[in-house]
């Protein structure tokens, strides 16, 4: 709507000629001028930190929350899904991170600060694409009793498990990228902020 403002000011100023504006009118040239200054907070806020409170997301659930215009994935990781990490390592193409973007801060197997809670950016190493949260062990349309929970690109079949570790055989080339981020307090995590303190 806001490409109409120019129009509907155009529209009020030639009606007003001819004494015929209705209150609707006024309010049209009103909400043009109001949303023009939201642009800027917006550019503003696009690099910005971005704090979460983790505390309502539920064991196995995962959330998504828009950092720098990317999908953050948090998920509430049980007992059950850390001790599974171990099992589908021969499966996986780069199981310690050695090749793949993680924080220096970040357990390089687990892939996260607290073991229980995960972040990562939610976009597939391959193309781009939004993997789609799948938990479900045993899945059948994923490869059945290999298949420990995780994550799947639906773009070209990239598969990831519980750690967003990517498997071998599937295009993406690595494991899904761990951003920057670290804990304000026991519910509080910032996304966009290095746990030592840095940006
Ligand atoms: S973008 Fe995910 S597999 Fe190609």
């Amino acid at each position: 709507m806001s490409n109409d403002g120019v129009n509907v000011g155009r529209r009020r100023f030639l009606t007003a000629a001819t004494s015929v504006v209705g209150g609707a009118g006024a309010v049209g040239v009103a909400v043009p001028f109001v949303a023009s200054w939201k642009p800027s907070a917006k550019a503003k806020a696009a690099g910005a930190p971005v704090k979460y409170n983790v505390s309502k997301v539920e064991p196995g659930q995962m959330v998504t929350v828009e950092w720098r215009g990317k999908p953050v994935y948090v998920v509430r990781r049980t007992d059950e899904i850390l001790q599974d990490l171990e099992k589908v390592e021969p499966l996986l193409r780069d199981p310690n991170s050695e090749e793949s973007i993680q924080p220096a801060y970040v357990d390089p197997e687990n892939r996260s600060i607290k073991p229980k809670l995960l972040v990562l950016v939610g976009l597939c190493t391959h193309l781009g694409c939004a993997p789609m949260y799948r938990p479900e062990v045993g899945a059948a349309d994923l490869g059945g009793d290999d298949w420990m929970g995780g994550f799947f690109c639906p773009c070209h079949g990239s598969k990831y498990d519980m750690a967003g570790r990517v498997y071998t055989g599937v295009p993406a080339p690595t494991n899904l990228e761990v951003p920057p981020y670290s804990y304000e307090n026991d519910d509080v995590i910032v996304i966009g902020v290095d746990q030592e303190g840095t940006a």
